[in-house]
């Protein structure tokens, strides 16, 4: 099954990113799966150059560290495969500028920057290329990204039709629980990067100390009754499916064994801390060679460029170039 998914390098990577995306990187990589960090796309936070090259070289670590393997699918960083930037501009001449701006993500994040950038809007382009370059089959991420994959598909879609099938359409696969982890002091809200408050998100590199302030402080109901009601207790909730995609269980089954709030939260702190403890040792100790990561990189992007080279000349060809 040919699959490929992204990150961006900004900030560090939460459990939001890890429960709805990450973690189903690692379960189904294969041969034919592709991951990359995507650091052309970071570029439209307005991120600082060292600050972007650090954290992509973070990432690579949290990647592995996750439990990524290269030597079973192919990590990469997209900036080294120049072709992303290229099938870029193909599709930015197929995508219309009316569906582009009705993507949600643009309107909130344009709403809140003062002459945001045109990368804002074209974007998901980007994002289109990046899946439509290794004729991925299956996308797997959370919730959020839903909306981009639709256009993703209509995008190819429309190329097919009009310039013949060049693109295969393909579908976004999202984890049965916390598809959408939420923010834990703002449950109404998706835990992200870029609106962090600060006890709000769990990062992956979080100490035991800190992962327990934010779950005992996380932001419940008063009513007392432990059950899953996203409408009317969405902060608890929030944890119940946290809790569940740690444990492997579903919410209500989770939800069943507690009365109490706050048996809850210590149980589900000491379970975070449990899951989270061995990818922070193996992170630590990958982190600390960075040259080893570099050179992953490398070859993961001309892995990389050997299937996504093909393609991009196989489209260009077929739009008169
Ligand atoms: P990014 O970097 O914001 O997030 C990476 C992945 O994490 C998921 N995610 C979440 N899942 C559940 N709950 C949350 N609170 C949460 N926050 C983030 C995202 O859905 C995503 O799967 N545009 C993409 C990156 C991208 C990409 C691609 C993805 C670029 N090209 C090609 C797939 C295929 C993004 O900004 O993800």
């Amino acid at each position: 099954m040919r699959i490929l998914s992204g990150i961006q390098p900004s900030g560090s990577m939460h459990i939001g990113n890890y429960l709805g995306a990450v973690r189903q990187w690692v379960s189904s990589q294969n041969r034919d799966a592709y991951y990359c960090i995507v650091d052309l796309h970071a570029l439209t936070l307005q991120i600082e150059p060292e600050k972007l090259r650090e954290q992509t070289v973070d990432y690579l670590a949290s990647l592995l560290a996750a439990g990524l393997d290269p030597e079973v699918c192919t990590l990469f960083v997209q900036s080294q495969v120049p072709y992303h930037a290229q099938m870029n501009w193909l599709l930015e001449c197929v995508a219309t500028y009316g569906e582009l701006s009705r993507m949600t993500q643009f309107k909130e994040k344009s709403s809140r920057q003062e002459g945001y950038r045109v990368g804002l809007l074209t974007y998901p382009v980007l994002m289109a290329g990046d899946i439509l370059l290794y004729s991925a089959e299956q996308v797997p991420v959370g919730d959020d990204q839903r909306q981009h994959l639709e256009l993703t598909r209509q995008i190819a879609e429309r190329f097919n039709n009009r310039f013949g099938v060049v693109f295969t359409v393909p579908v976004g696969v999202q984890p049965a629980a916390s598809a959408r982890v939420m923010d834990l002091q703002e449950p109404t809200r998706k835990m992200s990067k870029s609106l962090a408050s600060p006890l709000g998100l769990i990062y992956l590199n979080d100490e035991p100390s800190e992962i327990d302030k934010k779950i005992k402080k996380a932001v419940t109901d008063t009513d007392n009754e432990v059950r899953v009601d996203w409408e009317n207790k969405p902060g608890l909730t929030n944890l119940l499916e946290m809790f569940a995609s740690f444990s492997g269980e579903t919410p209500p089954r989770v939800a069943e064994r507690y009365t109490r709030y706050g048996d809850l939260k210590k149980d589900l702190s000491e379970l975070i801390i449990e899951s989270l403890a061995p990818m922070q040792q193996r992170y630590r100790e990958l982190r600390a060679d960075e040259g080893a990561l570099r050179a992953l990189a490398a070859h993961g992007a001309h892995k990389a460029a050997d299937v996504a080279g093909p393609l991009y000349h196989r489209a260009a060809a077929a739009m008169g170039l």
